[in-house]
């Protein structure tokens, strides 16, 4: 990585952004390294999490871009999570009307699905990413061994995301997460990489076909249109995995009703999911259904106010062609709510 980065025009700002966690992990050092090979590399952080992901925090970069005299040939490398990933990626989008990202993911779920893809934005109090960019980044570099450092809560959201690809796009791929979840949850690098890979193969090849996501690219989505809404109405308290593990939840069972999802796949997500220490019951305790019920209908997948739904049909296969989003009656999605809060832990 660094010796691809020495390519990076002389004299012009190389600004690592990363959050106070990652920068004193890795992205402070990495920087130090980038500077005594004659780089004019610089750090901007900004407080770690979700709530940091938002329109002050990037207005306080592009200060920084702007203090640094950062121009067209400036390029800005993300280090960290997702959350660095989305806020450092849209500030690359529009500095200058678009310039350089490289992005270096240091969590699980940056590394199979977030650092790829070249979507890019920030959260609003009431929406998620509801401010964004399709901005792809010239390169990603990742490295398992950074993940000895996270927490276990934030490695295990990782496994959200990567059960989400194989549900919407490989059943050999779900087998695999089934056999290897022990070696997975402890971080074995070399099912780590394995898995990763799949992944990252399966998103490509989605993006690559629809990068705008005009209307393929929208089976990526599945589980999120509840996720997104859940985490608005829990003031993004909710990290994003756990969201997304309950959000495929709610939205597998609408599918059983909805488009014939068989139930027996709908037990086999929950058990997966539950290995992998995610939850699989509703949090009644933080949030007020009605409010994710609302919330799901300023989702931008949402027609009308009405929230579409991207749905599996069984485990490994979404339906076929472009028109991948379907409405559901917000009755329904009650019905599968409460059902989860009925569910026992
Ligand atoms: N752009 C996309 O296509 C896409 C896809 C999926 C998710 N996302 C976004 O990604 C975000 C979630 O990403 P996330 O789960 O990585 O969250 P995150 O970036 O907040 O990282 C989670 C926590 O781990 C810490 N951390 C990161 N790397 C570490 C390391 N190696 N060692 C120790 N601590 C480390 C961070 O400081 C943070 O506290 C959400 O905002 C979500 O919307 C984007």
């Amino acid at each position: 990585m660094v010796e691809d980065l020495c390519a990076h025009p002389p004299g012009h700002p190389l600004v690592l952004i990363s959050d106070d966690t990652v920068a004193a992990l890795y992205a402070r050092t990495l920087c130090t390294r980038l500077s005594s090979v004659g780089l004019d590399a610089h750090l901007a952080t900004f407080p770690a999490g979700e709530s940091h992901k938002s329109r002050e925090t990037k207005a306080a970069l592009e200060d920084r871009l702007f203090e640094l005299g950062a121009g067209r040939e400036a390029a800005i490398v993300a280090v960290g999570g997702g959350v660095t990933g989305d806020l450092a990626g849209f500030t690359a989008a529009t500095w200058h009307r678009g310039i350089a990202v490289v992005q270096v993911p240091t969590t699980l779920l940056a590394m199979c699905d977030a650092a790829l893809g070249g979507k890019t934005g920030v959260d609003l109090a009431g929406g998620k990413n509801l401010v964004g960019a399709f901005h792809q980044p010239s390169a990603i570099y990742a490295d398992v061994e950074v993940l000895a450092t996270l927490p276990e809560t934030d490695y295990r959201c990782g496994f959200a995301e990567m059960v989400k690809s194989a549900v919407i796009a490989d059943a050999d791929l779900f087998g695999a997460l089934e056999d290897d979840r022990e070696a997975l949850a402890r971080r074995d690098p070399d099912r780590l990489e394995r898995a990763i890979e799949r992944c990252l193969r399966i998103k490509a090849e989605v993006v690559a076909g629809d990068e705008r996501e005009g209307g393929r690219r929208a089976i990526l989505n599945f589980g999120h249109t509840v996720a997104h809404a859940l985490e608005s109405a829990s003031g993004y308290s909710i990290p994003h995995g756990h969201a997304v593990s309950l959000g495929m939840v709610v939205e597998a069972t609408l599918a059983v009703r909805a488009i014939g999802f068989p139930s027996e796949d709908l037990g086999r997500l929950e058990r997966l999911l539950r290995a992998f220490d995610l939850p699989v019951r509703w949090p009644t305790a933080t949030v007020v259904v009605e409010q994710v019920v609302s919330a799901t209908r300023r989702d931008k997948k949402a027609r009308g106010g009405r929230a579409r739904y991207a749905l599996p049909i069984r485990i490994g296969d979404m339906p076929a062609g472009d028109a991948v989003t379907l409405e559901i009656d917000e009755s329904d999605l009650r019905a599968a709510i409460q059902g989860l809060e009925a569910g026992t832990a």
